[in-house]
């Protein structure tokens, strides 16, 4: 009887550990207990400044002409096979340090590239949104600051740590180059699976025009929320297709293989956040200044427009006011002069 208690008690025990285990601060998710609007409680970052993804909006926008085009170097010749795994959060792909970026003030070695992505029941799903405007999903390609850091987690929390190149995922025609990941993904359709694929060129996941892109600071999208992300958004989305989307929206789930509830991986996205005192840099000038121009013409156009009514309203007032005194002074002449009939 009292081995039998004991087992009980000690069953009890058990239980507390792995329920506090598991609300630990590592613990967090896109909804639910730990959902984003909570993630600030157990990562003061996430409530913290410069925060990441944003709304890219034609009024934050500064066209910068010194900024340089994304260069790569190692994106189109990487041989090693790479891993993708389920992390629970996202689908993950590792990546060589030996793909870097080059145009940027340091170089910044590549790490990993993941997704975000919405629903099959939802439109949207990428991170960044422009004037409102969310794209079905979005790749991000990390890299950090290997000039002063020597890998990812100690330049993680860095300010000039991270660097992302942010890339929109729209939908049109099938894609094989994205098909090397996405055909891979059920093989990690459980949180912590890993599989390795086959190396290819990784320079055909980004967008045409690497000169045309948004720049501005940020942080990490998930916990811990890190400010140390210089943002690079490219303009141009690549696109997949209808089916390439759906794989994503519906094979991954969040959850562990023998876990007895299984939750489907999506709405993997965070919502924008407050800009403050940032900026954008834009490089590219066509759309944004034609954007900004008519908006300072149609802004003039309406002061103009204001300036007339009010001076057309103060010009009629006073004419009421004479007419008015006109309207007092006339029915009382009016009869005077049928006083004077009479
Ligand atoms: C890719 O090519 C560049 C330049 O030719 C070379 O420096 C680099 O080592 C190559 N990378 C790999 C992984 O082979
Ligand atoms: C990262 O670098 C630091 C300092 O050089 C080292 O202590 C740490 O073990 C490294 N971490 C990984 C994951 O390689």
């Amino acid at each position: 009887m009292t081995r039998r208690c004991l087992a009980i008690l000690l069953q009890c025990l058990h239980v507390i550990a792995l329920t506090s285990a598991a609300s630990d601060g590592s613990k967090w998710s896109y909804t639910g207990l730990e959902g984003k609007y909570d993630w600030p409680k157990k990562h003061p970052y996430c409530g913290g400044v410069s925060q990441s993804p944003i709304d890219i909006r034609n009024e934050l926008l500064q066209y910068d002409p010194t900024l340089r085009p994304v260069e790569v170097r190692g994106y189109s010749n990487c041989t090693e096979p790479l891993t993708l795994i389920n992390n629970g959060h996202s689908v993950k792909m590792s990546l060589p340090s030996t793909m870097y970026i080059s145009s940027l003030p340091h170089r910044y070695s590549a790490a990993q590239l993941h997704l975000h992505w919405g629903s099959t029941d939802h439109l949207g799903g990428s991170e960044h949104t422009i004037n409102g405007k969310q794209y079905p999903a979005e790749m991000h390609v990390v890299h950090f600051n290997s000039d002063k850091y020597s890998n990812l987690s100690t330049a993680v929390d860095k300010a000039d740590g991270l660097a992302v190149l942010g890339v929109f995922i729209d939908v049109g025609a099938f894609n094989p180059v994205f098909d090397h990941i996405l055909s891979h993904l059920g093989s990690v359709r459980y949180r912590d699976q890993v599989v390795q694929i086959p190396a290819f060129n990784i320079f055909n996941l980004l967008p045409e025009r690497l000169d045309e892109f948004y720049r501005y600071d940020g942080s990490l999208t998930t916990p811990p929320c890190y400010p140390s992300v210089l943002w690079t958004v490219f303009r141009n989305p690549v696109r997949i297709s209808q089916e390439q989307l759906l794989s994503l929206q519906t094979v991954l789930y969040s959850t562990y293989v023998n876990e007895p509830i299984s939750l489907k991986m999506n709405q993997n996205y965070r919502h924008p956040q407050e800009i403050n005192e940032r900026h954008v840099v834009v490089s590219f000038r066509d759309g944004v200044i034609l954007a900004i121009t008519l908006a300072a013409v149609l802004g003039a156009v309406l002061i103009v427009a204001l300036i007339v009514f009010m001076l057309i309203k103060k010009r009629s007032k006073k004419n009421n006011q004479e007419n008015n005194k006109g309207v007092i002074y006339k029915p009382a002449a009016s009869k005077e002069e049928d006083a004077s009939k009479v």
